[in-house]
């Protein structure tokens, strides 16, 4: 009896998930990928862009594909949700293809206030976010854990930004086939003078593994090591009672794992809201120390800014002393992906060269054993400092 019932609910998902199509951009991909793609599931191609629609358990099919050959090749974009609203296909093949040139400028001053800041950093308060972070077990978007971690990041922001007036918190809804269990959380600490295009410091809250809906999925380094850097760099702007002249925006993304779904809803969030950003950092992956680099912090040269990236390099030299390499992950990789694409300046510091990142990402050993604190500490004093020069750090008032 309990074998039938398993069986029939087996058939069930079959069915449910054969009647749900999504719609994937796909870039330079695997040829194992184009093996698996019927003649008539192809929507639009051009410029090395395809946009394909596949049965929803095709989609979790792709990601393992993907993350078998990851050092070989890449992922997908999941625009689903811009198809049902009408966007056309061509549309969204062509601006993946060729996005608007974002154009920034800056030049870095190396100011003393956002030295003093970039000391406030703490490797342990930082390591004890990571742990609590990595104990969740999984952050899934797909399940309630993720929504536990969410709550629970939710809940260090409130504490870390209260009597911040200028501080305000709002989350931005994910359409998904695993309907909304995870919402991106936005922090948008609000400048002094508003008008300014602002700053956006990213990392996504989701965790996967190859067995996507089991509970061994700790991420540590894939995202907790980014999503417990934001949280630093805020206790870090709260310590230091450091004011700004540009809004700053810290984003925690839900569903990275399943296409940069979160990501492209909050960049919507932003269009839609009139929100003018003028340089978007995404950190992923920053605690994997590779003894087979010579570099200390990779710079990815593909789906960002080279006017930002260029600056980037220039605040790190400036306020640590890491040394600065560059790499690319060849295709759209996480959620700085989801702003480029729509014209807006982005850059990754990443923790490695691409060939020598963290090869546990996605699975059950994703743990802080192979972590590397020292490591993950250049980006949190790199995230400092680029909120410090480019969001323009006030003088402090003389007490
Ligand atoms: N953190 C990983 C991969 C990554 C590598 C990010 C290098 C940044 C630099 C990310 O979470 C991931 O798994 N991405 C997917 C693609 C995504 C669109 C589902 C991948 O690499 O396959
Ligand atoms: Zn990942």
């Amino acid at each position: 009896m309990k074998a039938i019932l398993v069986g029939l609910l087996l058939v069930c998902c079959v069915a449910v998930q054969a009647e749900e199509d999504r719609y994937l951009l796909l870039g330079d991909f695997l040829p194992e990928l184009t093996r698996e793609i019927a003649p008539d599931q192809l929507v639009y191609a051009d410029g090395g862009v395809s946009l394909v629609r596949v049965p929803l358990s095709q989609v979790a099919h792709f990601s393992k594909l993907v993350h078998a050959h990851h050092k070989a090749c890449g992922g997908f974009m999941d625009v689903t949700h811009e198809i049902r609203r009408g966007r056309s296909a061509q549309r969204l093949v062509w601006e993946t293809a060729a996005p608007i040139d974002s154009g920034f400028e800056f030049d870095v001053r190396g100011d003393a206030i956002v030295a003093d800041m970039v000391a406030m950093v703490n490797k342990d308060a930082y390591w004890s976010v990571l742990k609590t972070l990595e104990a969740m077990g999984s952050r899934s978007a797909t399940n309630e854990k993720g929504v536990a971690a969410q709550k629970w990041i939710q809940a260090q922001v409130v504490e870390l930004t209260s009597g911040m007036s200028h501080a305000r918190l709002w989350t931005v809804p994910t359409e998904h086939f695993f309907a909304n269990k995870q919402d991106s959380l936005v922090l948008t600490i609000e400048g002094t003078q508003p008008n300014l295009p602002s700053v956006v410091l990213g990392a996504h809250m989701d965790t996967t593994s190859q067995s996507f809906f089991s509970d061994k999925q700790p991420g540590a380094d894939d995202d907790g090591s980014g999503s417990a850097l934001l949280l630093e760099t805020l206790r870090v702007l709260k310590q230091s009672s450091a004011q700004f002249e540009r809004t700053v925006h810290f984003v925690w993304y839900a569903a990275e794992e399943w296409g940069l779904v979160g990501s492209q809803f909050v960049v919507d969030a932003f269009v839609e809201k009139g929100m003018t950003v003028d340089a978007v950092l995404q950190f992923d992956m920053v605690a994997y120390n590779s003894s087979a680099d010579n570099d200390n912090i990779y710079l990815l040269t593909d789906y960002t800014s080279s006017e930002l990236t260029e600056t980037l390099r220039r605040i790190i030299e400036t306020y640590t002393d890491a040394k600065v390499g560059t790499t690319a992950c060849g295709y759209a990789c996480s959620d700085h992906a989801s702003w480029h694409k729509k014209g807006f300046a982005a850059a990754v510091p990443f923790e490695a060269s691409f060939a020598n990142m963290n090869g546990r990402l996605h699975t059950q050993n994703d743990k802080m054993d192979v972590l590397d604190a020292d490591h993950a500490i250049r980006f949190v004093k790199t995230a400092v400092a680029l909120v410090g020069e480019v969001g323009r750090v006030l003088p402090q008032p003389k007490h």
